[in-house]
C-alpha cells in the first residue's frame, strides 16, 4: 500500500504547472468509442488509475488500446463482448457509461452493480429508467443486470435530477437510436459539452449540451475521430487551493477559467485574488486572514461537490465559522474526521459541516477515506500544517489526480510517495 509523506508543511507553494486533461471528460469519451467499430486517437488523457480501469474494460470487451504519454489510441473494430467483468465494474462506477454505447451498437449489455468512491449510495436507477423509456428491457439476477433492445428508440426523457452520468449515458445510447431523443433537466457540466463535441466529431447530431435541454438525432452510422479532452477543472481548483492554503503563488496553465466560475467566486470571497490571463490562472499571495464561507454544493454551474472537501481544508484555517452543506451526495463528509486529527474544529450534522477556523493545523498520521477528493483535502491540510504529515490509503487519490506528488514537488512542496512501511518509493 502506498502513502504520501509531507515532510514539512507551512511552506508557501511557488511556481507553475500545467493542468492535465479532465478525467471526468475522458471517461465517457473513452466509453463512446465503443459506439462505432473504428480507430480513435484521444489527446490530453491523464495518466491515472480510473483511466487505466477504463482501458482494461475496453480490452476486456475485445478492443485494442495503446497509451503513449497523454495520447491514447483505441481500436474498437474487434469488440464482440457486451459484458463488463464484475471486478472492473466494482473498481470504478464510471464503467456504467458503457451501458449506452453497448446498447447503442449491439442492442445488449450485461453488468454488475458499479463501485467507486464511498460517498453514499450511488444507484444507477435513473440510467436504467432512461433506457427503459427508450424501449430497452432489463432483467436482474445474481447481482447482474442484463439489458436488451432490438433498436433503442428516441424519446422525450425528463430526468428527476440533473445527474451527470445519466445525462451522458443517455446521450451515448441516443446517438445510435432510431429517431430523436430529448433530455430535459439535463446536467450542464462542461464534461457533457466535451462529450457532445466528441460525439459530433463521430458524426452524431447533438446540440444543447451545456443547457438543461439536449437534443440527439440518432444516426445509423458513425465514424472514428481524433479529439483532445478539456482541462480538468477540479484539478485546477485543487491546485489553486494548495496555493491559497500555503499562502503561496501558484500559476496554472491549460485552464478554461469559465469552467471554474463557482470555485473562483468562493476563492475570492475567502480573500484571495486570482489573476486570469487567457488559459492561465495565477493565485496571488496574501497575508490577510482567510474569510469564512457558506458553501452549498449544487449541480453545475453551482458550486461543485468535487471541490467541497478541499474547501473544508481551507476553511479549517479561516477566521470565523464556515457552513458547508453537501447537497449532491449523502455521505461526503468523511474527511472531516481526519482533518480533526490535524487540529481542525469541525462538527458534522447530517449533510452539513460547521467549521470553526483555527490558527494552525498540526501534522499527523491520517488515513485517506475511500473517496478521491477527500484524500486531496488531506494533502492540502498537510501542506499547511506544522511539521510532518503522513497520509495512508492513497489509492483513491491516485484514481483521480495525475502525478499529484510530482506536481506539488514542482511547486516546492516537501512531499514524497512512500510505501506502507515508510520507505520512499522510486517508481
Ligand atoms: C459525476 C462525476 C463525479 C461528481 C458527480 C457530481 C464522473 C465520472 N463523475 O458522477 O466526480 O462528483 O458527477 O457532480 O463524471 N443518482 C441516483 N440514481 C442514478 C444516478 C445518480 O440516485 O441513477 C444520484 C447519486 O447517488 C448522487 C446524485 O444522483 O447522489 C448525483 O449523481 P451524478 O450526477 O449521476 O454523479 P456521477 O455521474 O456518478
Amino acid at each position: 500500500m502506498e502513502g504520501i509523506r509531507i515532510l514539512k508543511g507551512e511552506k508557501p507553494l511557488q511556481g507553475e504547472i500545467k493542468i492535465s486533461g479532465s478525467k471526468n471528460a475522458a471517461l465517457p469519451i473513452m466509453a463512446a468509442t465503443v459506439l462505432h467499430p473504428g480507430e480513435f486517437i484521444l489527446h490530453d488523457i491523464p495518466v491515472l488509475k480510473d483511466i487505466a480501469v477504463m482501458r482494461e474494460v475496453l480490452i476486456s470487451l475485445g478492443g485494442r488500446v495503446e497509451q503513449r504519454g497523454n495520447s491514447i489510441f483505441i481500436d474498437t473494430r474487434q469488440i464482440d463482448s457486451i459484458e463488463i467483468p464484475d471486478q472492473l465494474m466494482r473498481k470504478m462506477r464510471a464503467s456504467i457509461l458503457f451501458m449506452g454505447p453497448l446498447l447503442g451498437r449491439f442492442g445488449k449489455v450485461r453488468i454488475s452493480q458499479p463501485g467507486g468512491c464511498s460517498i453514499g449510495p450511488r444507484p444507477i436507477d435513473w440510467h436504467i429508467k432512461g433506457f427503459k423509456q427508450m424501449d430497452a428491457v432489463f432483467q436482474e439476477s445474481h447481482g447482474f443486470i442484463a439489458g436488451k433492445s432490438s433498436q433503442l428508440q428516441g424519446k422525450e426523457i425528463h430526468l428527476d435530477f440533473p445527474s451527470v452520468g445519466t445525462t451522458e449515458n443517455i446521450m451515448l445510447g441516443a446517438a445510435r437510436a432510431q429517431g430523436v431523443t430529448v433530455i430535459r433537466n439535463a446536467a450542464r457540466e462542461p464534461e457533457i459539452v466535451d462529450l457532445q463535441n466528441f460525439l459530433n466529431s463521430m458524426g452524431a447530431d447533438i446540440f444543447g449540451a451545456g443547457t438543461d435541454m439536449i437534443k440527439i438525432s440518432g444516426q445509423k452510422t458513425l465514424k472514428a475521430c481524433e479529439h483532445t479532452v478539456i482541462p480538468d477543472r477540479i484539478e485546477a481548483g485543487t491546485f489553486l487551493l494548495a496555493g491559497a492554503i500555503t499562502r503561496g503563488e501558484v500559476k496554472l496553465h491549460n485552464v478554461i477559467p469559465e469552467h471554474l466560475e463557482a470555485t473562483l467566486a468562493k476563492i475570492d470571497e475567502a480573500g484571495f485574488k486570482v489573476r486570469v490571463e487567457g488559459e492561465t490562472l495565477t493565485l496571488l499571495p496574501t497575508d490577510e486572514k482567510i474569510n469564512p464561507l457558506e458553501i452549498k454544493t449544487q449541480p453545475y454551474p453551482g458550486f461543485p461537490t468535487d471541490m467541497q472537501p478541499q474547501f473544508m481544508a481551507l476553511m479549517a484555517l479561516a477566521e470565523g465559522t464556515s457552513l458547508i452543506s453537501e447537497n449532491i451526495f449523502e455521505n461526503r463528509m468523511k474527511h472531516a474526521e481526519e482533518l480533526k486529527r490535524m487540529g481542525a474544529r469541525i462538527r458534522v450534522e447530517g449533510r452539513t459541516a460547521i467549521v470553526q477556523g483555527v490558527d494552525r493545523l498540526f501534522g499527523a498520521f491520517v488515513e485517506s477515506p475511500p473517496a478521491l477528493r477527500a484524500g486531496a483535502a488531506l494533502v492540502l491540510a498537510g501542506l499547511a500544517a506544522e511539521g510532518e504529515t503522513v497520509i495512508t490509503d492513497i489509492e483513491h487519490i491516485q484514481r483521480g489526480y495525475e502525478d499529484l506528488v510530482g506536481k506539488m514537488k514542482a511547486l516546492g512542496a516537501e512531499i514524497e510517495l512512500i510505501s506502507v512501511n515508510g520507505e520512499e518509493k522510486n517508481d
